[in-house]
Formats: C-alpha cells, sequence, structure tokens
C-alpha cells in the first residue's frame, strides 16, 4: 500500500484549512480500526482555535508542531464498559495509524504528538479540556496541507525478522 511507505511525520503546514469532508473522512479512516472485541473504546476532539492549541502546547512537551498546524485531532478514549480493557492502548493506536495513513491518502499531512504514558501530560489535558471522568486523552494528530516535502529512506531489516524462534 502506497500510503505506508509514503508516509512521514509533517511538522510544518500551509495556513490552509483543511476541508470538513476531508477532517469526516480521517474520522471515519479512524473509527474503521480495529479494535479488541470490537470495543471501539475512541472518541475525537477536533479542534482548529489557536487559543487550545497553545494551550495544549504548553502542557505537552515536543507538541511545537500543533501550533503551526491548521486542525489538531485528540483521540480519546472512554474508560468505561470495556470488554477488554488491556487493550485499549492497542486499539488507540490502530485508530491514529489509519488517520495518519487516509491523511496521505487525502494529500494531507500529519504528526503524533504523545499523551498516553505521560500522566502529567494526561491529568494537565485532561483538567484543560475538563473531559469527563471516564474519558482519557491519548494522542494529538497534528494536522494540515504540507509545508515540507518529506520521504522516510525504506526501514526494511530482514535482521529483524524471525522464523519459528528468536
Ligand atoms: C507513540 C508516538 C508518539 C510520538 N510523539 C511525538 C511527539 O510528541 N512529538 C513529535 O514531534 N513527534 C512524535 N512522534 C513522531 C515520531 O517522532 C516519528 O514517528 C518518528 O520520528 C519516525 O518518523 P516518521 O513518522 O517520519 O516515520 C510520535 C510518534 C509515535 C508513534
Amino acid at each position: 500500500m502506497k500510503e505506508i511507505f509514503d508516509r512521514a511525520s509533517i511538522r510544518l503546514f500551509q495556513d490552509s484549512p483543511v476541508e470538513e469532508e476531508k477532517i469526516t473522512q480521517l474520522l471515519k479512516a479512524a473509527m474503521q480500526a480495529p479494535s479488541a472485541g470490537n470495543q471501539q473504546p475512541w472518541e475525537f476532539l477536533v479542534i482548529t482555535q489557536k487559543e487550545t492549541k497553545e494551550a495544549l502546547t504548553k502542557l505537552c512537551q515536543y507538541s511545537d508542531p500543533l501550533l503551526g498546524a491548521p486542525l489538531g485531532i485528540i483521540a480519546l478514549f472512554n474508560k468505561k464498559n470495556l470488554r477488554f480493557p488491556q487493550c485499549v492502548q492497542q486499539d488507540m493506536g490502530a485508530a491514529c495509524e489509519n488517520i495518519l495513513l487516509e491523511a496521505v491518502y487525502l494529500g494531507i499531512g500529519g504528526v503524533w504528538l504523545a499523551i498516553a504514558g505521560f500522566e502529567d501530560r494526561v491529568t494537565s489535558v485532561k483538567n484543560y479540556l475538563k473531559l469527563p471522568k471516564n474519558i482519557e486523552p491519548y494522542a494529538t494528530i497534528a494536522l494540515g496541507y504540507p509545508q515540507e516535502n518529506k520521504k522516510n529512506p525504506l526501514r526494511y531489516d530482514a535482521e529483524k525478522v524471525h522464523y519459528e524462534r528468536f
């Protein structure tokens, strides 16, 4: 699949906004991801306001790309009624990767900005966004039309492939 090999983290964006129908398409891709027991734990917060982007950038180290991105999608998950709570992080990872790949297909660039795994970020983002108790922030995806042209080298490494036993 071409988009997998064309994807690279884009951190510089043009000012032009991402069209409403493309935002919907990105979210459709996200929600099409596999999840444990098909539990679909995700919720998504679409942000375009400068003030919100600035606040999030202050709360999450290494999130500067969000400042110049016309669009941010914050991937959240609902802790309530999960069939397999052990798998929620994996479910969310699949959804976020789907957003990044669909973005490439649509000519949009993006970068994954970590929240989950950093307790301080989880708590401060949750408080800033006034999220309900059962809703947890997972990651922010900064998105927009790219202002940089990036291509990653092929990372395939046959030495990392093992058959039957490590
Ligand atoms: C779980 C995860 C967290 C990441 N967090 C950040 C981040 O906070 N800030 C950032 O600029 N990039 C972040 N990235 C992007 C990585 O730096 C990037 O994927 C990596 O350098 C490989 O480059 P590529 O995306 O172009 O293949 C994150 C990526 C993943 C998968």
